[in-house]
């Protein structure tokens, strides 16, 4: 027994897969990639590469086939996966919390109106193949009722509501399943936009939230000068930025758009920020 006691604290039992301690669950396009990627700084965290997507579209592979895309650590290191598609599929919470109660949730937030563009921008360029999709404006609060997988067919304050683009950021709805099946303790609410304008806070913060020492520190980044937004910074001041597919180049939408999604989003932001007591300026 003290010979097992020895080889945990000396490092020296071979790694292996484990479950996951964290969950970046969402939101698809606040920033979950940049924080994953920040957060690896510290040698403590490790992470799959790709989004793994157990508990919505993979759970019929079963939890040994989850155990197997999860990187190899040692006693003391902390496994992060990230799927932000987790954050509003209404199972993810439930089936998390079966595999184990004590995994830790991370969720980044964004303003949703800004999120919904970014939604709105993947999308678009994701189907530039298949035909081009209507504009940002018709699918936010226009006749968009044909087009695929948008139910427009009823609007909420004369916004379409019912597109994914717009649902997702009625975060209230979605973080209530969270907080239902998660002690708020152990949910850790990341600023999506503080982690473009201050980087090294929110990571230093995400680490403490995962019981570490805080390692990230503002000389870690440098600003992409193109894209304006944050990347790593290497020992030689070399700048690693997120791919092509992160920053990208939004449309500029109306001014009258605009006004109707702030409206649209305020009482639901307002519920939001009481749930997690948290105030945000969205
Ligand atoms: P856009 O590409 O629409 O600007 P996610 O990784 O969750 O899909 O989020 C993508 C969004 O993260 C990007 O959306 C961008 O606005 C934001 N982001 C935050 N930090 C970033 C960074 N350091 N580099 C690039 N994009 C970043």
């Amino acid at each position: 027994f003290l010979q097992m006691i020895n080889l945990i604290s000396s490092g020296v039992l071979p790694p292996r897969k484990r479950f996951p301690d964290a969950i970046i669950v969402g939101v698809k396009k606040s920033g979950t990639r940049a924080l994953l990627e920040f957060l690896r700084i510290n040698p403590l965290i490790k992470a799959p590469g790709p989004e793994v997507h157990f508990f919505d579209k993979n759970f019929n592979k079963g939890l040994e086939w989850y155990r197997e895309q999860m990187p190899e650590t040692r006693i003391g290191e902390v496994t992060i996966e990230k799927s932000p598609a987790y954050f509003h599929s209404k199972m993810a919470p439930e089936r998390i919390k079966s595999l184990n109660p004590n995994t830790k949730i991370i969720i980044v937030v964004r303003d949703p109106v800004t999120r919904a563009i970014s939604d709105y921008t993947q999308s678009s360029s994701k189907r530039k193949r298949v035909g081009l999709m209507p504009s940002f404006e018709t699918m936010a609060v226009g006749d968009c009722a044909n087009w695929l997988r948008a139910n427009c067919t009823t609007k909420t304050r004369g916004v379409n509501a019912g597109w994914g683009a717009i649902r997702i950021g009625v975060y209230h709805k979605h973080m209530k399943r969270w907080l239902d099946h998660f002690p708020s303790q152990n949910i850790h609410i990341v600023d999506g936009e503080k982690l473009i304008s201050n980087p090294a806070d929110e990571i230093s913060a995400t680490e403490k939230f995962l019981g570490l020492s805080p390692v990230a520190k503002p000389e870690n980044f440098g600003v992409d000068p193109i894209k304006k937004f944050p990347c790593l910074k290497n020992d030689d001041g070399k700048l690693h930025c997120l791919g092509k597919t992160k920053g990208r180049h939004h449309p500029d939408v109306e001014p009258s758009v605009m006004r109707a999604l702030k409206e649209f989003y305020g009482p639901e932001n307002k519920k939001f920020y009481q749930l997690v007591n948290h105030w945000f300026d969205w």
